[in-house]
């Protein structure tokens, strides 16, 4: 088979006009009107009242921190089944991770452990939640949750851009959310994240912080610290073109997934499950082999492997990184066996690409190698 990716970009919509009406204007640097318009529309999107873009998710999620005043020893609580772009700005911030084990319904941060996480650290300054693979986590009770012990509650939308939740889009939920679209997202733009949420004042402090903290004077003043984090306007004008295929994107992945769950109903492989009353946007196509199931998902890997086909594990859980061993650990289940561990232990994401980076008949090809190890 030629080489499959698991979730590759498609440059399928407007990037280029876009990004030749920068160089015709020559507004390739440092700002101009791709970088507004990108902001514009997705601050449209997700619902919000501002957005800021920047170079990158991970920037977004250290600006959230801040801009909710993580500082030093304050204790962050974080989904631990997660890319570990999530907690590491945390510790940018000299804060403190404690990690939140996931719930098995989504897969997302369990409330009931996060629960217990509050009880124990009644003064944490933050939850980070993660919609894993583009999954809704469960909003209402992690609200519910933050409201009672007066946290704020960031959502790390890195992979849920285009998800809802009760019929309202991912990243409309938290004090603020951020969005990433380096390149293996739903959408790219090379790379690059968006700063989003309602309070557009602190908003703008955001804003001054990523351009070095420059205030507004005659001369280089600087009261603050300040950081690199901009988006450039050839970065935007790619985004700004990948918005118009977005719902596209949507569509196609949400179908991969089905054919996937439509086709494992007689072998023991079981989808990333989703809550009724949400819209996953289907990033990527994740799994788990049944338990007492001899065949491990490394097995799948390899035998994808020799056919030039891409998948991933699923995320090694933060807790279970020696990088963060040190970290207090939250379970779902106190007496039982750790929810994020045994999905890591048992899962795999699967070959997620679009069209025509992979077509229907290379898809069913796929399948039909997996199914085929199960005989
Ligand atoms: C859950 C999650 N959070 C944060 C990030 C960071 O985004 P970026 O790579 O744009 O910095 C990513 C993706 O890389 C992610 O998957």
């Amino acid at each position: 088979m030629r080489q499959i990716y698991l979730s590759s970009p498609c440059m399928c919509g407007r990037e280029m006009d876009f990004v030749q009406e920068a160089f015709d204007t020559n507004w390739v640097a440092p700002l101009g009107k791709n970088v507004n318009e990108f902001e514009n529309i997705m601050k449209e999107y997700a619902g919000v009242e501002a957005a800021v873009a920047m170079n990158a998710g991970t920037a977004a999620i250290h600006m959230a921190l801040r801009a909710v005043g993580v500082g030093q020893g304050d204790v962050v609580l974080c989904q631990s089944m997660t890319f570990s772009a999530s907690a590491n700005p945390i510790v940018y911030q000299n804060g403190t991770p404690v990690f939140i084990d996931s719930e098995p319904d989504t897969w997302n941060m369990s409330p009931e452990a996060l629960e217990r996480a509050l009880k124990k650290y009644p003064n944490a300054k933050a939850v980070v939640v993660v919609h894993l693979y583009g999954t809704p986590a469960k909003m209402d009770e992690i609200i519910a949750l933050c409201k009672e012990y007066n946290v704020a509650l960031i959502e790390d939308a890195a992979e849920g851009l285009g998800g809802e939740y009760k019929g309202k889009k991912l990243g409309s939920f938290g004090d603020y959310a951020i969005f990433s679209f380096n390149g293996n997202k739903i959408i790219t733009s090379s790379g690059g994240g968006m700063l989003v949420g309602n309070d557009t004042e602190k908003l703008k402090t955001v804003l001054k912080w990523i351009t070095q903290s420059r205030e507004p004077a005659p001369w280089y003043q600087h009261e603050e610290l300040g950081y690199n984090y901009r988006m450039s306007n050839i970065v935007a004008g790619i985004g700004r073109g990948q918005m118009t295929v977005l719902d596209d994107h949507i569509e196609q992945k949400t179908n991969l997934y089905n054919k996937y769950l439509g086709e494992y109903a007689d072998i023991p492989i079981t989808m990333q499950p989703y809550l009724d009353n949400t819209k996953p946007n289907h990033w990527l196509s994740a799994a788990t082999i049944d338990k007492g199931c001899d065949i491990s998902p490394f097995a799948i890997m390899d035998r994808l492997k020799l056919e030039n086909v891409e998948t991933r594990p699923i995320w090694k859980p933060m807790h279970m990184q020696p990088y963060y061993k040190d970290c207090d650990y939250f379970k779902y289940d106190e007496n039982c066996e750790s929810v994020c561990e045994d999905i890591f232990t048992r899962g795999i994401c699967l070959p997620s690409d679009f069209y025509p980076n992979m077509t229907p008949e290379e898809h069913n090809e796929i399948i039909k190698i997996i199914k085929g190890l199960f005989k």
